[in-house]
């Protein structure tokens, strides 16, 4: 069984991070998502993975290298656009050969990883295995429908949903989906829909087993999502304080501070991770906050909120929350006279002012 990881795209949901970034490396408790993807396919005794890259490819492959770091073997597979899933599975076909495999999308995240699911899919051996979870709002996702416990149509963002039941960014295949993807013509939105090419094997009388996820996962394609992802992972921390921290500081709860971050006069009140060569001085940190490498805070507040490398937030009056800081970007308080707030933010970014 291999694996395939599907890293390309355009991210338009996560802009202005994603003009410069790719959204797989956006970290969720300071581990880039995609990494969350590759150790659930090695924990599923996956060794052989291939990922496909798109612009941001040289991002990608310096994060991940040849995979050796995780004890896999990492092919690139360049896709010229970002022309659907199901396109993502047409260029694969020379590194899947006639191998069954697991197509995982690199922003999603399963916790408790996907180990049952694959042994599932290799006890059955149906042609497909879709994972489906119950959703608030179906009309964002691709939508499915089961009759007698089998998949019976499938739907890409349904106008009116005809069940709440999502596909869930993970998939089991066998080499039947190539003729699928090769059939199928592009969707109204110019891409070739992994629905649709399920929807062919479906019609053709192939095996698609549903498999309902009880656990926790979420695509991290928009920032409520990612900040909820970073939430449920800081949560399963344990306190681990191999950094500085000065005896006028209170450290609580669920607080991981790496080996060469120092905080100073401030108070950590987890769950929370501050990275290595941070530092925090006079300030407060509150729960489910995300602090990554080289970031400086002082005289802030912050909680609820991922940052980046090499950010520094700077004597900031109000509390900052619920927010996603890009690498190197600097908040800082406003020189007094005239009063003013001072903005020089990127294409697409957000800024929410009390
Ligand atoms: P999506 O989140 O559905 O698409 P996107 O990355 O274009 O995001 P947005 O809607 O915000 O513009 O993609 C799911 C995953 O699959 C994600 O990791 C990107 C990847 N992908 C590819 O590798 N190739 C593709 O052609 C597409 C559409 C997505």
């Amino acid at each position: 069984m291999k694996g395939l990881i599907l890293s390309g795209g355009k991210g338009t949901r996560l802009r202005p991070i994603t003009f410069t970034s790719a959204k797989q490396l956006v970290p969720v408790a300071n581990k880039p998502v995609l990494f969350y993807g590759i150790e659930a396919l090695r924990d599923a005794g996956i060794a052989d993975i291939g990922i496909v890259v798109g612009e941001t490819h040289e991002e990608i492959r310096s994060a991940v290298g040849d995979g050796s770091r995780w004890g896999v073997r990492v092919t690139y597979i360049p896709q010229e656009a970002p022309l659907g899933l199901a396109h993502a599975v047409l260029i694969s076909e020379g590194f899947l050969g006639s191998d069954s495999f697991v197509m995982y999308l690199g922003d999603n995240l399963i916790l408790g990883g996907i180990r049952d699911l694959v042994r599932e899919f290799e006890r059955d051996r149906p042609n497909a295995q879709i994972l489906l979870a119950e959703v608030a709002d179906p009309t964002q996702f691709g939508v499915a429908e089961i009759d007698d416990g089998r998949v019976v149509r499938l739907v890409e963002k349904p106008k009116e949903p005809r069940s709440n039941l999502a596909l869930v960014g993970v998939y089991m295949f066998d080499s039947h989906i190539f003729e699928a993807v090769k059939a199928i013509r592009p969707s109204a939105r110019g891409e070739l829909e992994i629905t649709d090419s399920i929807q062919y094997l479906v019609d053709s009388g192939r095996a698609v087993y549903p498999h309902m996820v009880k656990g926790w996962w979420k695509d991290t394609g928009r920032l409520e999502d990612l900040l909820e992802a970073n939430r449920m992972v800081l949560d399963s921390f344990e306190t681990r304080i191999a950094g500085e921290v000065d005896a006028r500081s209170r450290v609580t709860f669920k607080v991981v501070i790496e080996e060469g971050a120092r905080v100073t006069g401030s108070t950590i009140l987890g769950p929370a991770v501050i990275g290595s060569g941070s530092e925090i001085v006079d300030s407060y940190i509150g729960p489910f906050t995300s602090i990554a490498s080289n970031v400086t805070v002082r005289h802030s507040e912050i909680e609820h909120s991922i940052l980046l490398d090499g950010s520094r937030i700077l004597d900031i009056p109000h509390r900052i929350a619920d927010s996603l800081i890009g690498k190197n970007v600097e908040v800082a308080r406003s020189p007094l006279r005239p009063r003013a707030v001072r903005l020089m933010l990127g294409d697409s970014s957000q800024a929410g002012i009390l």
